[in-house]
């Protein structure tokens, strides 16, 4: 049981809901452990094929690290949160074996864009604004934004919004490839909903190593081809390829199990 977080399972699909809509849901000390805890249950539960990662209410996904944790740190402290918080969370997401996607439902302003941006696509609703505001409290993003913003949208348009602070809107975010879809409010999780069905009847060794090698584009300390040329390899000692070259063999549907 979570006290800043609800949760639901249907048809393989975990739905975690930041639920601090007074505070805008702005991500506190027990909001980024709760939801650390609740990335590691994507992990471990095997009945979770994948998750939507969402805010409650009508106006905010989540409008950024809680500001009000931020006066009573001097520089160990602020480096130790954002050093805590990629590491129990937002590397957390990006690594998960299992896709996560953020359904962006209104502000996702600096930690709020961070964490979306930590999860594996994004869709928004209409009502949807981005933002990195740190500089106009004297700060910088800490949970990975000068840089997950930079791969996303490209180096111009982050610098930009990284040193204006401005927000910018739904159809701009689409427009930028920060996310993939802009839906009205009320069809936002249906929609979400619907890609990771089909995305849930593929299999979940594939999946993941779809995710370990588009990781590796990012990551310095690899070579992505070479990462691909092994996790394609290791597709080929699992039983869901020898179902599913066999099942588009004999014309039918292929019945994945994960091994
Ligand atoms: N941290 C802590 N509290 C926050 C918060 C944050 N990041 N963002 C919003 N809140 C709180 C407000 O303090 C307010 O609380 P209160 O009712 O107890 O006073 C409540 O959420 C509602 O926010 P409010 O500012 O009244 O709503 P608004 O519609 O006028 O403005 C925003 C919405 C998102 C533009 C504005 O809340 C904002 O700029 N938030 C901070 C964004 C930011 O800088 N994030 C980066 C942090 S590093």
């Amino acid at each position: 049981m979570y006290s800043t977080l609800t949760t639901e399972l249907s048809t393989g699909i975990f739905i975690i809901t930041i639920n601090r809509p007074d505070k805008l849901n702005a991500l506190n000390k027990v909001v980024i452990e709760e939801l650390s805890l609740a990335i590691e249950e994507i992990y471990t539960r095997s009945e979770i094929k994948s998750a939507i990662i969402t805010g409650s209410g009508q106006k905010a996904f989540v409008a950024g690290a809680d500001i009000n944790e931020f006066l009573a740190l001097n520089a160990a402290g602020g480096k130790a949160l954002a050093q805590k918080g990629q590491d129990i969370l937002f590397t957390k997401i990006e690594k998960s074996p299992k896709p996560i996607v953020a359904a962006v439902n209104g502000f996702a302003l600096g930690g709020g864009c961070e964490l979306a941006m930590a999860c594996h696509f994004r869709l928004c609703s209409d009502t949807a604004k981005f933002g990195q505001p740190e500089v106009n409290l004297g700060l910088i993003p800490g949970y990975g934004g000068t840089q997950r913003l930079t791969q996303l949208i490209g180096k111009g348009r982050a610098t930009e919004l990284l040193l204006t602070g401005n927000m910018i809107d739904a159809n701009t975010a689409l427009q930028y490839g920060l996310v993939n879809y802009v839906v009205p409010q009320d069809e936002l999780l249906n929609k979400t909903r619907s890609l990771l069905d089909i995305i849930n009847t593929k299999a979940p060794l594939a999946i993941t190593a779809v995710i370990k090698a588009v990781n590796a584009v990012f990551d310095e300390t690899k070579n992505g081809f070479d990462v691909e040329i092994n996790e394609f390899g290791k597709c080929f000692g699992t039983a869901d390829m020898k179902e599913g070259a066999t099942a588009f063999l004999e014309k039918r549907k292929a019945n994945f199990i994960g091994k």
